[in-house]
């Protein structure tokens, strides 16, 4: 426990920096891409349904969730609450994250996901279900790695929340998000009857744009994903909330850009970029001072453009196109697909400085909201 509140407090630490040069970046870009403030204002705005009432503690306001269901139209209220804190829906105060006794008392009640690092199961704590993360212990010594990993962000609506942790037992206990990963996004909205409804379209595009969010936000950061090299495994790390937000969920590959993903996660070649094998053998070590500086720096920024390579694979998933047949089933996601057709193609150009960056590829979905969707 003492180790892992040393890790998150050392990560609090390397949040404020990166925190001011992700702002500093974003200042230029705006200039340079001739975006308005309100229109950044909006892209890293928190989101709609949350709300700052300034309350002291470890309260910092409140959340509030409007469940998108086409036949309910609630909204829940919990506190939204300071690093090292949780609350979740129905809770009317925040706790400390759970450590390793209170998390003994959780009641296993089925598994979601075994996989070959981790076992995702379910279970109830205090009368919540919440997501229950068991990594193997053969990768006890990659543990805190991940856990840092998850405690980095938190709390932020990008990010599935962080419910508490065990570091001697490889645990980390997360709120249950019921509507599963965005790669299930079909499933979800036929549950919810929502997929012939007006809002769908909509709902999709806001699904690329969080996506755009939360990649502009991650490369701020100085920071990618990795196993991410095809589109189910993708779109499996993100999951959906109940108002069908995106929230980055996976984030144990989560790493400085400056060192390139290893090869090994690499699976189907169409979906990652051109330059992905050349690149994950990209080495800066033989190299010192300001020479490596400089060819980390191009390692980063060609891994930025590799992710953005696969963006207009993630946003048509959302916008209902069958991986398969590349067909887009949903008549009027087609509208959409199609104002996105140019920038979509400039993501695709084999010279990777010449595609957009993530930001512009957010800025022009938020475009895309205004112009298509915006109330007459
Ligand atoms: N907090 C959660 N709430 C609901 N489902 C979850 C949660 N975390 C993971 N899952 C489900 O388990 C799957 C696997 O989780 P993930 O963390 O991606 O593990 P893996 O290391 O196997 O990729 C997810 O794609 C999702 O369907
Ligand atoms: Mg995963």
């Amino acid at each position: 426990m003492m180790l892992a509140t040393v890790v998150s407090v050392r990560m609090c630490r390397m949040y404020i920096p990166y925190g001011l040069l992700a702002s500093g970046i974003i200042y230029l870009l705006s200039a340079f891409y001739t975006i308005d403030s309100s229109t950044f204002s909006t892209m890293f705005a928190r989101r709609p349904f949350r709300s700052q009432h300034g309350v002291s503690g470890n309260l910092t306001g409140t959340t509030c969730l409007g469940t998108t269901n086409s036949t309910q139209n609630q909204t829940t209220c919990f506190p939204s609450c300071e690093h090292g804190y949780f609350a979740l829906p129905g809770m009317s105060a925040c706790r400390p994250w759970l450590d390793c006794d209170e998390i003994s008392q959780i009641r296993i009640t089925g598994y979601l996901k075994k996989g070959g690092m981790k076992h995702v199961l379910m279970g109830r704590w205090e009368n919540q279900t919440i997501a229950y993360l068991r990594f193997q212990t053969t990768f006890k010594n990659h543990f805190s790695k991940y856990l840092a990993n998850y405690l980095l962000f938190q709390p932020n609506p990008l990010f599935a929340r962080v419910v508490g942790y065990c570091e001697q037992k490889c645990l980390i206990v997360m709120e249950y998000y019921p509507l599963k990963n965005s790669w299930m996004l079909e499933e979800a909205l036929w549950e919810s009857n929502l997929v012939h409804s007006n809002s769908a379209t909509a709902l999709r595009l806001q699904l690329c744009v969080d996506y755009a969010q939360i990649v502009a936000f991650m490369h701020g950061e100085g920071r990618i994903m990795c196993d991410t090299n095809n589109l189910s495994k993708l779109s499996s790390q993100y999951l959906l909330t109940d108002d069908f937000r995106l929230v980055a969920a996976d984030v144990d590959h989560l790493q400085e850009a400056s060192s390139p993903c290893p090869v090994w996660f690499a699976k189907d070649w169409r979906f990652v970029s051109p330059e992905t094998k050349k690149m994950s053998r990209k080495k800066c070590t033989h190299v010192v001072g300001l020479q490596q500086r400089a060819c980390a720096d191009e390692l980063k920024q060609l891994q930025f453009k590799a992710d953005v390579w696969k963006m207009p694979d993630v946003c048509l998933l959302y916008l209902s196109r069958n991986p398969e047949t590349n067909e887009i089933m949903d008549a009027r996601s087609e509208r959409v697909a199609g104002y996105l057709d140019t920038l979509h193609g400039r993501c695709k150009l084999r010279d990777p400085r010449k595609r957009p960056d993530a930001v512009e590829v957010l800025s022009t979905y938020l475009r895309a909201q205004k112009e298509l969707f915006a109330p007459e």
